[in-house]
């Protein structure tokens, strides 16, 4: 078998479904570069412990360096026969330096501490990206709040109509857990940040190599404290795919109240040609396929989330060949937030809001009650007898058909005699809006400050 990393204890090589099934290369592939640049580092501690001649360290980093531009530029790439990509490099090492030298790399290290330490890399680096469509998400968000500062909406709990609120205020309540989601992964960094190069198969680094090096060198924080947690642990991958699954689900509950917004029912927004499509039957269509899109994949990033779970839940210390099905549910979970994350944000940044439908049903589902209610305690009232005599101009009006504010003087006294006119001060939306100012309110005075905050948290990044 050419170019495999074993075999001088086998007789003969491996049977034709034992190396498909043993085959990963169609998906470890995206981290060669990551490899060749370890392989790098690996000369060169080799070279400071006197394993590696002057001559052929610089031999050796002239063929990786040529290695690593042929990766680049699809000239080298993964024959029929590599089992996966740390094998398939050592081959292309060797064709260019030849066996001599590319046979030399090899020492002191597996390809388990390899493995883990390059996939850590590549996380590093996804997570750098998926971080960055994340915020413009976020800034999209605090761009619509910023231009529609003052326009009420309705609020719901159960989603039925519970309180007058800020639409700026809504739209910056998505934008607080994307900005925790953010904040997740940069504290996964710090896990991530911990090199297990030099945890060799399990057991540890020999020949005099040094982790601490290899790990500064490739921008870790530092090495592994145990080298059989450095080739087994993976909590670090399935943390990332958690973080990853969040911010899906982030996305998919702001995505499912677009598709319900976008409704002749609601009718609170109009989408935007270019991220809506069309019926291939019903000419007068306009889907809201994007949010779709979010809120079917979410079920794609939870599910590989739990399947990774489930891959570590049962393996014995250290490295299981069960570990190469760590990779491709974290690439996958990846890959689909990179499409997602910039079509969000160009549907989000061109949504029409409209305004008036959402002032005119703010009031709708007597709203205010809330309002009669605390006005009612401001004058002493007990909150118990306010909540029913607010409860009672609710069922006087419903009973005649009309809004809060069409009850006459003297339904109003005879729901409670503590109901004088002056209650009207608060029937109003923006009244009510405006009174609910402490912090973390939804009066614009606070939703401004908030504003404000999430860009200040927006430009810390
Ligand atoms: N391709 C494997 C993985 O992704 C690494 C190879 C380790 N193989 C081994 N027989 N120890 O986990």
């Amino acid at each position: 078998n050419e170019g495999a990393l074993w075999g001088g204890r086998f007789a003969s090589g491996p049977a034709e479904a034992m190396a498909a099934l043993s085959k990963s290369t169609h998906f470890d592939w995206v981290l060669a570069p990551y490899d060749v640049r370890a392989s790098q580092a690996h000369a060169d501690v080799l070279h400071r412990a006197g394993l590696l001649s002057d001559a052929d360290h610089a031999e050796m980093l002239r063929g990786l360096r040529q290695l690593a531009d042929d990766v680049a530029s699809s000239a080298f790439v993964p024959a029929e026969s590599d089992e996966d990509v740390h094998g398939a490099l050592e081959r292309g090492l060797i064709d260019r330096v030849g066996p001599e030298v590319g046979g030399r790399l090899r020492a002191g290290r597996s390809r388990n501490d390899q493995v883990a330490t390059l996939f850590r890399m590549w996380l590093r680096e996804a997570s750098r990206r998926v971080a960055a469509g994340v915020l413009d998400v976020v800034g999209a968000l605090a761009d619509q709040a910023d231009a529609h500062m003052g326009a009420p909406m309705p609020g719901r709990t159960h989603l039925q109509h519970a309180q007058p609120i800020l639409l700026s205020h809504h739209l910056l309540a998505h934008a607080h857990p994307l900005l925790r989601d953010v904040q997740r992964l940069t504290d996964l960094d710090v896990r991530l940040a911990v090199s297990p190069y030099g945890s060799g198969a399990l057991a540890g680094s020999s020949l005099g190599l040094d982790p601490e090096a290899i790990a500064a060198d490739l921008g870790f924080a530092s090495s592994s404290e145990n080298s059989i947690d450095g080739t087994a642990a993976r909590d670090f991958a399935a943390e990332a795919a958690f973080v990853f699954a969040m911010i899906a689900v982030d996305l998919s509950r702001l995505s499912e109240e677009i598709i319900t917004w976008s409704t002749a029912e609601f009718g609170y927004v109009t989408l935007a040609d270019a991220w809506s499509t069309g019926s291939s039957i019903m000419p007068q269509k306009k889907n809201p396929d994007v949010a779709e899109l979010v809120r079917g994949k979410t079920g794609r990033l939870i599910g590989n989330l739990t399947g990774l779970m489930a891959t570590l839940k049962a393996q014995p210390l250290a490295y299981n060949r069960d570990l190469q099905e760590d990779k491709e549910p974290v690439f996958d979970s990846v890959a689909q937030l990179e499409l997602l994350l910039p079509a969000v944000t160009g549907l989000v940044s061109t949504l029409v809001f409209h305004g008036d439908r959402m002032a005119e049903l703010a009031p709708a589902g007597f709203t205010l009650a809330t309002d009669i209610a605390e006005w009612l305690v401001r004058r002493g009232v007990p909150f118990r007898v306010a909540h029913e005599a607010a409860g009672g101009c609710v069922r006087a009006a419903e009973e005649r058909a009309v809004g809060l504010d069409d009850l006459t003087d003297d339904e109003l006294a005879a729901v409670d005699p503590h109901l004088t006119p002056d209650v009207r001060e608060v029937l109003t939306v923006p009244g009510s809006i405006a009174s609910r100012d402490a912090k973390g309110g939804t009066a614009e005075v606070r939703v401004t400050e908030q504003l404000a905050g999430v860009r200040e948290t927006l430009s810390s990044f």
